[in-house]
Formats: C-alpha cells, sequence, structure tokens
C-alpha cells in the first residue's frame, strides 16, 4: 500500500503530462487558465483518496489514473466558478482566474475542464464504466445543486443546522465520497465495499468542509492560500455563524444581523467584529467538536472495511491529515 506522499506524486507525473499538452491549445485564453489553476498545486487529496481505495483492493494503479485526472479536473473546474460567486480574489496563494484574466475567461475555461473531465473520464476502461460514469453525472449536479443553496442562504435568515448540513454534503461530501467508490469501482471491488467506503468518504468530507469553515475565519492566509474571513463578508451560513446566531443573547444576535445587513461597512471592520461575536461564544470550538463528530462516524466506516488493517492504514492516517489541516 502506498502512502499519501507517494501517490501524489505518481498522480502528480501523469497530471504533469496533460497539463503540458491541454496548456498549449489554442486558444490561449481558454487553455492557459485551465494550465495555471492545474499548476497552482492544491492537495489533490480526492485523487490521492480514489487511487488508495483502488490500491485497497488491486494494485494495478494504472487503471485508475484516468478516473483520478476525471475528478481532480472536475474540482478545480467548481473552484474557478466557485471564486466567481464568492468573490475571491487569492486561491493557492495565487490570483484568481478571474481576477488575473477575466470573469468571462474563468467562465469559460471552467466550463472547458469541467468538458475535459468527461473526457479523461471516457478513457476509464472497466467493467464498471456505466455505474463510474452515472456515479459522477449524479456528484456533478449535487455539487450545482449544493452551491445554490449555499448562495441562497447569504441572503436568508431562517437558515438551519440541518440546512446547512444537507448543503455541504452536496457541495462537498458527495465528491469525496465518490472519489473513494469510484477507486473502489476500478479495482473491481464489491459493491458492498464500494458503498462502505462512499459512507467514509461522505462523512470525512461533512469534516473537511467544517474545517474548512472553521479556517476561512481562524487559519492564516498565507497557509490557507485563500483570504481570511470571505465567507463572513459574504454572509454565509457556515456553522460557525449559525452557531453564534443560535446561542447569542439578544445584544449579540441584534449586533450580528446589524453587521451582516450593513452593506457600507468596510471588510476588515466586519471580520473583527465578527470574530469577536465568535470569541464571545466560543463556536470555533463547537466547530471543531462537530468537525469531530463526523470523522468519528467515517472511523466506523473504515473499521468496517473488510480489507486487513494494515493494508488500509495509509488510508486512516491521510483522513487523519486531513483532520489536522491548515491548508
Ligand atoms: C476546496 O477544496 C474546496 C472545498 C471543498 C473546501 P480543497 O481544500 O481540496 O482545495 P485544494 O484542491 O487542495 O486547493
Ligand atoms: C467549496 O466551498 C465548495 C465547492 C467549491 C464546490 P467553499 O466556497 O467553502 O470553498 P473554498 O473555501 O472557496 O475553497
Ligand atoms: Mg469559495
Ligand atoms: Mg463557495
Ligand atoms: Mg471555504
Amino acid at each position: 500500500m502506498h502512502n499519501y506522499k507517494e501517490l501524489l506524486s505518481l498522480f502528480e507525473s501523469k497530471l504533469e503530462k496533460e497539463i503540458e499538452t491541454t496548456g498549449h491549445r489554442q486558444p490561449k485564453y481558454l487553455y492557459e487558465p485551465v494550465a495555471y489553476t492545474l499548476k497552482a498545486g492544491g492537495k489533490r487529496i480526492r485523487p490521492v483518496l480514489l487511487l488508495m481505495a483502488h490500491e485497497l483492493y488491486n494494485n494495478q494503479l494504472e487503471k485508475a489514473i484516468p478516473a483520478a485526472i476525471a475528478i481532480e479536473m472536475f474540482h478545480n473546474f467548481t473552484l474557478l466558478h466557485d471564486d466567481i460567486m464568492d468573490n475571491a480574489s487569492l486561491r493557492r496563494n495565487n490570483e484568481t482566474v478571474h481576477v488575473k484574466y477575466s470573469y468571462n475567461t474563468a467562465i469559460l475555461s471552467g466550463d472547458a475542464m469541467s468538458i475535459l473531465s468527461y473526457e479523461y473520464l471516457n478513457r476509464v476502461d472497466s467493467k464498471n464504466f456505466r455505474e463510474i460514469f452515472s456515479i459522477f453525472t449524479n456528484t456533478a449536479l449535487k455539487i450545482c445543486e449544493g452551491q445554490q443553496f449555499d448562495m441562497d442562504f447569504e441572503n436568508q435568515n431562517t437558515v438551519t443546522v440541518d440546512n446547512y448540513l444537507d448543503m455541504i454534503g452536496m457541495k462537498t461530501a458527495v465528491l469525496i465520497a465518490a472519489s473513494l467508490k469510484i477507486g473502489a469501482l476500478t479495482a473491481n471491488a464489491p459493491m458492498h465495499e464500494a458503498n462502505l467506503l462512499y459512507e467514509f468518504g461522505y462523512n470525512l468530507g461533512m469534516a473537511f468542509q467544517l474545517r474548512d469553515d472553521y479556517l476561512d475565519t481562524f487559519g492564516n492566509t498565507h497557509t490557507f492560500g485563500k483570504k481570511i474571513g470571505g465567507d463572513i463578508v459574504s454572509n454565509k451560513k457556515t456553522y460557525l455563524m449559525l452557531k453564534a446566531l443560535e446561542l447569542a443573547n439578544d445584544e449579540l444576535s441584534t449586533k450580528l444581523r446589524a453587521l451582516m445587513e450593513n452593506a457600507a461597512i468596510s471588510a476588515d471592520i466586519k471580520i473583527k467584529q465578527v470574530i469577536s461575536v465568535y470569541e464571545q461564544l466560543d463556536v470555533a470550538k463547537l466547530t471543531i467538536d462537530k468537525m469531530e463528530e463526523y470523522y468519528q462516524k467515517a472511523l466506523l466506516c473504515w473499521e468496517n472495511l473488510n480489507v486487513s488493517n494494515n493494508q488500509k492504514q495509509e488510508l486512516l492516517l491521510l483522513a487523519n491529515t486531513m483532520m489536522n489541516r491548515t491548508n
């Protein structure tokens, strides 16, 4: 069983070749932003999880590479459009595509990446191809649904924690879950195992997004690679915000709602003031507790996987890294 670092370097070498060819295609301003995005790195957790899931049941990693590239390409496409929707200027410590190039470029290069991801998916050589294709498509649509709810919630003040959990399940957890299930299917694993990996990934993905929300407020820009406080500025209904609204007394609740409604306030002051409420209510700890709760659910699935502990150890180590991440 290979570890995260080894699979990452295998994946990077395969992706590198694809970036080389794609990056030089014409028109330049359609494909150059694709290469710009893919070259900026990122953790590559989805393709690596896919390869790890594959390797639990079959050691021919080559068979899983096209699906791994398809997933990473699709993930990066969602980031281009997400950064427009979230008005984000920094990603992976680089200018976002709509800032560096233009909004129109980010839309169209994003579209191209989404289509390219299907081209890679089509290279999957497996008797499970139809199943894999259908998981990929259902997942892609769920992400759009989650992203729309995420934006809708910015303008709603009746969002519940359950609404939030459903929304992050769609925008984030399903792709992590699908990566693991597809990896198992390219290895012809039993369906029961593939489904267990899906459930493992879903819970891990929930925890992953909770940590993302935590880092967006309490992380460090340089290590996180994104601007801190973006969620606060956009009135995102994150777990932090929903818990704060739930626990706030009248005074704090009025303050939070006024901050969200004040369109004239500067971003820096809004961020500072919201963080001060978060600190008074200790919502950072509550968010990490919730993350831990999902991680424990993921662990139960991991324990039930029908492969030796020795074989599945690396998967656990990666899941653990994801929970402690600062980037
Ligand atoms: C960012 O995903 C979007 C979320 C689901 C939080 P990652 O944190 O995996 O981003 P990269 O690919 O490593 O940059
Ligand atoms: C991630 O949500 C969901 C998708 C990109 C589909 P975020 O908006 O929190 O992701 P980041 O923080 O910008 O990476
Ligand atoms: Mg975003
Ligand atoms: Mg977003
Ligand atoms: Mg985020």
